[in-house]
């Protein structure tokens, strides 16, 4: 492997969302000191990168992506002190800690926007994007926002004229075009990098750039709401000033992208060539069925598209805003174990979301106890740390109810239990770390028998050479050809070590060395 490699690159991710993973205080609301209690669990597992969801001051409309100060911590997840002890305790770890930021929208209850809707000719009203209603009443244009699928504008009777909002109306659309802004928001970022970051996650960064004219959205793809709709030249531009911001620190801190435009060719763009972001995520793949043709697809659309030099890949299959991966697959263990050997080894930085290391399923939340206007609650069930309940969660009851099998999918059941789908993860995450094949080298679809996803990772340098070979289908397929290489990892019960017997059994897969 180059010595130059950057860290994100070789790094996995972890994605903590600071309310559902631990609680520290016993009010039912994880926090920061509770991620920090638990770091020599995340070190065991072997996660490189930790990226943390909102923690800023937020009344919480949109549980922390709706941010009153983007330079606090809000008092339910604790204090900058207790910030500053967790970036020192994981950077003691050799852990990388990536906040979330959240450019394109603030909390309606921000000082700015609270100064920008108090008269039409305050110094921050360009700050946000206020527009007369059309005559009739009727708002400036169709977009429509996500969530409510209601029109994107809320008329606001104090001054008469209508704000944007691609969210909730109590998450304010920013006016990026205003240098203003852009200089503020870049403010922020300088906050955190001063405390010490080493990167942010830009919460859907490609909605910063905005149509001037703020033209309709076509009329059969408005139903869809705006968000994945917006992809504008202006968006590159105020990349390129984020990058230049970040590259004036060092090099080693990253940008990644929460690009919702579902579509690969569009998310390469994001990365410019070499001078926007660093990462970004491609949600396709996460939106793909459990199907190797499907699959292959995925993969070669990104071989394709993402520039090899300037665009590294990324891959995710779950995160806060979208059903587990486990229960999208039918709720199977077993293809929870074959996804994480998919996700662990294809070329570009893995992302995985706290929780899928136990194979975790949504909570079924019931109607009285919903949270969520997106309705994303059942993927932000609270993470069980023991068997017994309250699973590590002492006190008041979690925000949320636990999922499925909470005790036996604990953190203590199956670190006790060496076939867990725990283990599982860890030993993938050190096969990846010991091979440069899998950190940096390139990939190569093979042939395969209808039903099974196989590929080769190859570092040249080295000559590594590892084999991945999935199984989507649910009954036992024979393979030929891989006879005389050894089993790193196997998803299903036994083989490591061992040489390939040629048979991978139903929603299972090996990675095989050679
Ligand atoms: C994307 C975030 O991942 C999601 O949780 C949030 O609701 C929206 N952006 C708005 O910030």
């Amino acid at each position: 492997m180059h010595p130059d490699t950057p860290w994100w690159k070789t790094a996995v991710a972890y994605q903590i969302y600071p309310r559902s993973f631990a609680d520290s205080n016993a009010d039912g609301v994880g926090d920061l000191e509770g991620i920090r209690r638990h770091l020599d669990y995340l070190a065991w597992l072997g996660v490189d990168a930790l990226w943390i969801s909102p923690f800023y001051r937020s009344p919480m409309a949109d549980f922390g992506y709706d941010v009153s100060d983007y330079c606090d911590v809000d008092p339910l997840f604790g204090t900058l002190d207790d910030f500053d002890r967790l970036v020192a305790d994981a950077h003691g770890r050799g852990m990388k800690v990536i906040v979330d930021w959240v450019p394109n929208h603030t909390s309606d209850q921000h000082a700015w926007f609270r100064e920008s809707r108090a008269t039409r000719d305050n110094a921050k009203r360009d700050w946000y994007i206020w527009r007369d209603a059309k005559p009739g009443g009727s708002p400036p244009n169709n977009w429509i926002s996500s969530f409510t699928f209601e029109p994107a504008w809320t008329l606001d009777d104090r001054t008469g004229q209508m704000y944007l909002h691609c969210f909730l109306e109590e998450q304010p659309d920013l006016n990026w075009q205003n240098p203003e802004v852009v200089a503020a928001m870049h403010d922020t970022l300088r906050f955190w990098l001063d405390r010490g970051v080493d990167g942010f996650r830009m919460d859907v960064i490609h909605l910063i750039g905005k149509d001037p004219t703020l033209a309709d959205d076509p009329a059969d793809l408005a139903a869809l709401s705006h968000v994945p709709l917006n992809n504008r030249p202006e968006t590159h531009e105020l990349l390129r000033g984020l990058r230049t911001l970040l590259d004036s620190y060092n090099a080693d801190r990253v940008a990644v992208g929460e690009v919702y435009l579902l579509d690969t060719k569009l998310v390469a763009e994001h990365y410019g060539h070499g001078d926007e972001l660093h990462l970004n995520f491609n949600f396709p793949p996460l939106y793909t069925a459990w199907d190797a043709a499907k699959w292959r697809k995925q993969i070669e659309r990104a071989a394709r598209e993402l520039d090899p030099i300037d665009a590294w890949p990324t891959w995710v299959l779950s995160n806060h805003d979208n059903a587990r991966h486990r229960t999208r697959y039918g709720g199977s263990e077993a293809r929870a174990r074959a996804a994480a050997l998919l996700l662990l080894t294809l070329r570009g930085t893995p992302f995985l979301y706290a929780g899928e290391e136990l194979g975790l399923e949504d909570a079924d939340v019931p109607p009285g106890r919903t949270v969520d206007p997106g309705g994303r609650d059942g993927c932000r069930a609270p993470i069980p740390w023991t068997a017994d309940a309250p699973h590590g969660w002492e006190g008041a009851e979690p925000w949320l109810p636990w999922s499925p099998c909470s005790g036996e999918r604990s953190v203590e059941s199956l670190l006790a239990d060496e076939s867990s789908i725990l283990h599982l993860y860890r030993r993938l995450i050190s096969a990846r770390k010991e091979s440069p094949a899998l950190l940096t080298g390139g990939i190569e679809l093979l042939d395969a028998p209808r039903g099974v996803l196989a590929f080769s990772r190859r570092d040249v340098a080295t000559a590594d050479l590892r084999t991945v070979l999935v199984n989507f289908a649910d009954e036992t397929i024979d393979l030929e050809g891989f006879g005389s290489c050894e089993v790193v990892v196997s998803t299903a019960p036994g083989g490591e070590g061992a040489r390939f017997t040629g048979t991978v059994s139903g929603a299972s897969g090996v990675l095989l060395r050679g």
